[in-house]
């Protein structure tokens, strides 16, 4: 028998999306405020199934029901803000509507980016989702936008694609990866891996720095021209599937 979608009681799936503490959101059911396909629901017990279409079919106090519990988004990350729940400063978290953060599960970044890095950020409250794209067995690769402080080498397409650069301070070498050349102060580089400050390292390794970074693609999805700094949309199952295309 195939397993259908999970239930959860409407008390403790409107409380797990941030809408209040149980006796809060027990209030709001039995005043009548939760409509689903149109109908009231004011018995606070009843369970219902958890599907992404619940945010189109249920209405929470006269406003579509947020997305349901197992979603992904994609925020075009402006600089200046840290992927972190807890450091001081604009967090990612603080971009997304208030009553978001306090969801339970709570949203989390799929992997980092750097405060002073910005573009593609995948966020997800789906714990397994998030492991599988991370997974070096997904094989994900990310595209940059590199804006270098000194003209390229020459040797740089060559170099990291051997596999063999090492990263100071670390002891295996890097996964090849593959650069192309806009100018000579500008590439975009594909890796698969995510080490810390990875990028700026790798052409620090070679004598560069980077003077901006901007990751434009994650697996096969590009991050979409019209998403605006700071903005994030949904993720579609079409995305995801993008997302987690091989490529390199
Ligand atoms: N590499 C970096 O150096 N920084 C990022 O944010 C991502 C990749």
């Amino acid at each position: 028998m195939s397993k259908g979608p999970p239930t959860l009681r409407l008390d403790r799936l409107l409380s797990n999306l941030g809408y209040g503490t149980r006796r809060e959101v027990q209030q709001l059911i039995w005043a009548g405020l939760v409509t689903l396909d149109g109908d009231v629901i004011d018995d606070s017990d009843q369970r219902v199934y958890v599907k992404p279409d619940l945010a189109t079919r249920m209405i929470v106090d006269g406003e579509p029901l947020d997305p349901a519990p197992g979603f992904a988004l994609m925020m075009n990350k402006p600089l200046g803000v840290t992927c972190s729940h807890k450091e001081l400063g604009p967090l990612v978290y603080g971009l997304l509507p208030e009553r978001w953060r306090r969801r339970e599960p709570a949203i989390s970044t799929v992997g980092r980016l750097d405060k002073d890095t910005s573009g593609l950020l995948l966020m997800t409250d789906d714990g397994a989702l998030l492991h599988k794209i991370i997974s070096p067995r997904s094989n994900v690769s990310k595209r940059y936008d590199v804006t270098l402080d000194r003209p390229l080498r020459g040797d740089e397409v060559k170099l990291f694609a051997a596999g063999t650069l090492m990263l100071e301070g670390e002891d295996k070498p890097l996964l090849p990866a593959q650069v192309e050349i806009a100018t000579d102060r500008r590439v975009f580089i594909t890796i698969t891996e995510g080490r810390y400050h990875q990028v700026r390292r790798m052409f620090a390794a070679i004598g560069n720095h980077v003077n901006a970074l901007h990751r434009d693609r994650v697996g096969g999805l590009a991050l979409p021209d019209d998403l605006k700094a700071g903005e994030y949309r949904l993720l579609t199952e079409a995305d995801l599937e993008k997302v987690l295309e091989a490529r390199v």
